[in-house]
């Protein structure tokens, strides 16, 4: 036995649309990584449908359709069932079980001062003052099902983007309450961030601040070779960049963030991509130096982005088609995993109950004569 802490991963995605490429290099990419760095003894991957149903409850064949999607998302990119364990919440009772004793940890006033929660209200016009239809209490404590989602794996680790930190914090401080009062029984979570600020906030492809569905400035990973090309030559670059020949903006150019994703140096392949596609450039800062300098076009910059692109997504696509071909295959994984998954929440589920000595009856010693004394 080795005496550090065996190290565990669990991450997840509502299921409320398919993957797009901001998905893809803010975490699925890490998340193949760390899957294959043999660094973790357990990876479990979980489909968030009753996450997503605290602000979809009256379209659940929205979620339930997309179940598969994000499935095939999954292993389309390469998460290996043989590795990672792709479980579907709701089916996992232990986790609703958690949550309601994790419920009794956190003050209503805590989560008001969730900042993601503070925003997702904002942005579903959910707010009363706003004359919004209110907040439905699930949503409103749907950090808390997420530590439990988290504990219930003994996870120490999150790969997640940025806007979930203030998840994990409120995991964290439930995690220190908890073990505090009842003695240690969980384990406390780190989040890990995409390395590179591009794959922190991929912007959309019209330039703002996130890829959203409502938006359409999405790039899919199951979109087609014709599909993807398109959307990449209408992309937004810099406003001001009107001639070949003027100097032009790389900071804050949607295309330029999408390379340095992609292309950057970061990315094994990059050396490759430039000495096939864009030869004349040793790599994207090279480039970049041009763009500024004048006399780069962007149509030739957004050829070599669909080109990067295409490459990328081209095994992705494949794989996925495999995949497609074997829908029962697919829910056959995704079966075995939520058992795999199940097994250990009721671990945890029993850690928790005799850690709050409400083990009544796995403990007959839990309920004696002397409780009769007060
Ligand atoms: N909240 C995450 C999202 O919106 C999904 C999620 C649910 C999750 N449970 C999780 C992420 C646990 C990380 C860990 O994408």
């Amino acid at each position: 036995m080795s005496d550090t802490k065996e190290k565990i991963i669990l991450t997840g995605d509502r299921p409320t649309g398919k993957l797009h490429i901001g998905h893809y290099v803010g975490s699925l990419r890490e998340r193949v990584r760390l899957q294959n760095s043999g660094e973790y003894s357990e990876v479990y991957i979980m489909i968030a449908d009753a996450q997503a149903l605290t602000d979809n409850a009256d379209n659940p064949g929205k979620v339930r359709n997309n179940i598969l999607n994000v499935a095939l998302d999954y292993l389309s990119v390469g998460i290996d069932p043989s590795k990672s364990s792709i479980l579907i919440q709701s089916q996992i009772p232990e986790l609703p079980e958690l949550t309601q004793y994790y419920m009794n940890l956190v003050t209503v006033q805590r989560l008001e001062r969730n900042p993601t929660v503070k925003s997702e209200i904002k942005m579903r016009g959910y707010s009363e003052k706003e004359d919004g239809k209110g907040t439905p209490v699930g949503f409103f404590c749907y950090p808390i099902s997420q530590a439990s989602d988290i504990t219930a794996f003994k996870a120490t680790t999150v790969p997640a983007g940025e806007d979930q930190s203030p998840m994990i914090e409120q995991a964290r401080e439930i995690v220190r309450k908890f073990n505090s009062i009842y003695g240690d029984a969980l384990v406390e979570p780190d989040i890990l961030l995409p390395k590179s600020s591009a794959a922190r906030r991929l912007p959309g492809t019209d330039g703002m601040a996130k890829m959203s569905k409502s938006l359409g400035n999405c790039i899919y990973l199951s979109d087609p070779e014709k599909e993807v090309e398109k959307k990449i030559m209408g992309m937004f670059t810099d406003p001001d960049h009107l001639k070949v020949s003027d100097p032009g903006k790389t900071e804050g150019n949607p295309v330029f963030i999408y390379l340095e994703a992609f292309a950057g140096p970061e990315i094994p392949e990059s050396k490759a991509f430039f000495e096939e596609y864009a030869p004349d450039y040793q790599d994207l800062n090279e480039m970049e130096e041009h763009y500024r300098r004048g006399g780069l076009g962007d149509v030739k910059v957004k050829r070599f982005l669909n080109n990067v692109m295409q490459e990328t997504l081209k095994p992705i696509r494949e794989k996925r088609a495999e995949y497609e071909k074997d829908i029962p295959g697919v829910l056959e994984i995704l079966k075995t995993g939520t058992e795999k998954a199940e097994e250990k929440a009721a671990g945890t589920l029993s850690d928790v109950k005799r850690a709050m000595k409400i083990d009544y009856f796995d403990e007959p010693s839990v309920i004696t004569n002397a409780d009769l004394a007060d």
